[in-house]
């Protein structure tokens, strides 16, 4: 455990903003949870951060944020058709891509390069071309604040759908992920659900392998997507809406050219970014803040943007699309 007061978490969050908490905990051990929880936490208000990619800091938080710090990953079960593997919260989420690739597993591959830690990504369900990580979690572990112990969650009981779960909704906020187990194919299958994704692999593959699809998924990143490391952003800023067939039948009679994918239930799914986009804000800047001109569902910092100016643009664009489409824009980010 290491504990720092007064800490700038400029550097803990990929936005870059510039604010301080009044205590920054690091966890590196399940041992020590008890201990902290007893000693050091008590009853003082916390927040649970990973790589920070995904949370927007609005001001100084005046209590304790709990870093996780756990690492390693390693298969804990294995049969001729797929294994278990067990990752600590702490590590990188691309670390386990890594794992999965040199150890040819198969099931996340779609999710290369996310941002983050292994801890965060059940919480959103984070996903990308296709995929959501629910689709490969077995089971989640990790400690109750409140019952002071530690516990578990099946898949079933991280209640997951599209970019939320338990553990993002106010009900398990208190829950410190340690480890995420997830099973994961030993046999060669892939999901090129994705138009763009199962193009490009098929102009380029006729046979194409694990590593391949891994590869083609950070390139086709890399060229749509800043890096936070040169431009301050938690990828995308809003969700895609979800709304009715009925609704969407009437919008399309109106916007034709509007971008529609299935949803659950029979719901369809809008394209945030293209909303925007339609909206004129592709690419415009208002003081620090801006939205990416190469997609514009992702909000970036020009270079110390307060948050207040990136809550501004925000509101700008939820209101614009509002008018113009009668659709509300919820934002994806924590904002804390
Ligand atoms: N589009 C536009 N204009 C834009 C952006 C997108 O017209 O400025 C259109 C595209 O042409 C495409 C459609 O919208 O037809 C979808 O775009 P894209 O493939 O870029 O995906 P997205 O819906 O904008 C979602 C996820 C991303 C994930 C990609 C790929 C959400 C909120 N975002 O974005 O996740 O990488 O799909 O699967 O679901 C993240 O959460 O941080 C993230 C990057």
């Amino acid at each position: 455990m290491k504990i720092t007061e007064n800490h700038s978490l400029k550097n803990n969050n990929t936005f870059g903003i510039d604010v301080q908490c009044s205590t920054f905990a690091c966890i590196d051990s399940v041992e020590e949870l008890e201990d902290f929880s007893e000693n050091i936490l008590k009853n003082e208000k916390f927040y649970i951060l990973g790589g920070g990619s995904n949370t927007l800091f609005t001001k100084n938080f005046g209590g304790i944020i709990i870093h996780p710090e756990i690492t390693g990953i390693e298969i804990v079960e294995e049969s001729s058709e797929s294994v278990v593997v067990c990752a600590a919260a702490g590590e990188e989420w691309d670390n386990l891509i890594n794992f999965c690739i040199k150890n040819e597993l198969y099931g996340l591959e779609n999710l290369t390069a996310i941002p983050g830690l292994v801890g965060s990504a059940p919480v959103q369900n984070i996903g990308a071309y296709g995929v959501e990580v629910k689709d490969c979690i077995l089971k989640v572990s990790g400690f109750d604040f409140s019952k002071k112990q530690l516990s578990e969650f099946s898949n079933a009981e991280c209640g997951f759908s599209y970019r939320n779960s338990v553990f993002k909704a106010n009900t398990k906020r208190d829950f410190l992920i340690t480890h995420v187990f997830f099973r994961l194919s030993r046999k060669k299958r892939f999901n090129l659900s994705y138009n763009a994704l199962a193009k490009t692999i098929s102009d380029r593959y006729s046979e194409p392998t694990l590593k391949a699809i891994s590869d083609t998924v950070r390139e086709i990143r890399d060229s749509k997507l800043p890096d936070y490391r040169i431009l301050g952003n938690c990828g995308s800023f809003f969700k895609n809406p979800v709304v009715s067939d009925g609704f969407c039948a009437k919008l399309l009679e109106k916007h034709p050219d509007l971008v529609v994918f299935d949803a659950d239930g029979g719901n369809k799914k809008l394209s945030a970014g293209h909303l925007i986009e339609k909206c004129g804000w592709k690419g415009r800047r208002v003081g620090n803040a801006g939205v990416y001109p190469k997609q514009a569902l992702v909000l970036v910092n020009y270079g110390n943007a307060s948050p207040d100016e990136i809550l501004n643009l925000a509101g700008m664009i939820v209101s614009d699309v509002r008018n113009e489409f009668g659709v509300e824009l919820e934002m994806e980010i924590n904002r804390v």
